[in-house]
């Protein structure tokens, strides 16, 4: 059996094409490991806090020493730390937001990149413990970026980020120009992408 965990993040309910995308990534996956068995996290539902004092406190203060309110505090990052070392292949879907990440996954990440859990530091730096695990990131931004990829902070943010935390299997696929391109282009380009899947 495989276990995917799928993680939405844009605010859109309906007619997402980043999780368009996904979707069609998730199908081609099913098709190949009918066995597949999928964990869904959507960051747009999921009301993931911004991280605190109390979150700095606890989390850098030894397991065996946290008290009650300091476990309570870490919950939610146990739990979602849980999701994704148990996951074989993550599958995030991601939209442009001002030429970065949506908030809601940037809260995600604060909750999930801990030291002693996901990553270790040591005198001689860091080392990424989610090891072994394929990341696919299917990211739709609105404008074309041929000649200003310079202004998009999404893919090489995600791939440092992720690569910072150990993985080293990535693939990422865009749709882009979705605020300029009529409903028959974008599905050809989608096609396009799946075909790479
Ligand atoms: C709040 C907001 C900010 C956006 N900022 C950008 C941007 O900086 N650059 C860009 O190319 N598109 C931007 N867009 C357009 C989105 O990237 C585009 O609509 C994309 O398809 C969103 O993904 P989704 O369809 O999965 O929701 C923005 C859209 C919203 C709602």
């Amino acid at each position: 059996m495989k276990r995917l965990l799928r993680i939405d993040t844009s605010t859109r309910k309906d007619d997402s094409h980043s999780k368009d995308l996904a979707n069609r990534y998730e199908a081609h996956y099913k098709n190949i490991h009918s066995d597949t068995k999928v964990c869904y996290r959507d960051l747009s539902q999921s009301d993931i806090p911004h991280i605190s004092q109390n979150f700095i406190e606890a989390m850098f203060t030894p397991t065996a020493d946290r008290n009650q309110t300091m476990q309570n505090t870490l919950q939610l990052s146990e739990i979602l730390i849980g999701e994704i070392k148990d996951a074989e292949i993550i599958l995030l879907s991601v939209p442009m937001y001002n030429f970065s990440i949506p908030s809601s996954l940037k809260a995600y990440i604060d909750h999930i990149s801990r030291v002693g859990e996901t990553f270790t530091m040591d005198e001689n730096g860091f080392t990424g413990l989610l090891t072994g695990k394929k990341l696919v990131i299917c990211a739709a931004y609105g404008a074309v970026f041929d000649e200003m990829k310079q202004m998009d902070f999404v893919e090489p943010y995600l791939k440092s980020l992720f690569g910072f935390l150990g993985f080293t299997d990535i693939e990422y696929y865009t749709i882009e120009g979705t605020s300029m391109l009529g409903p028959e282009e974008l599905d050809r380009n989608k096609n396009l992408l799946s075909s790479n899947f």
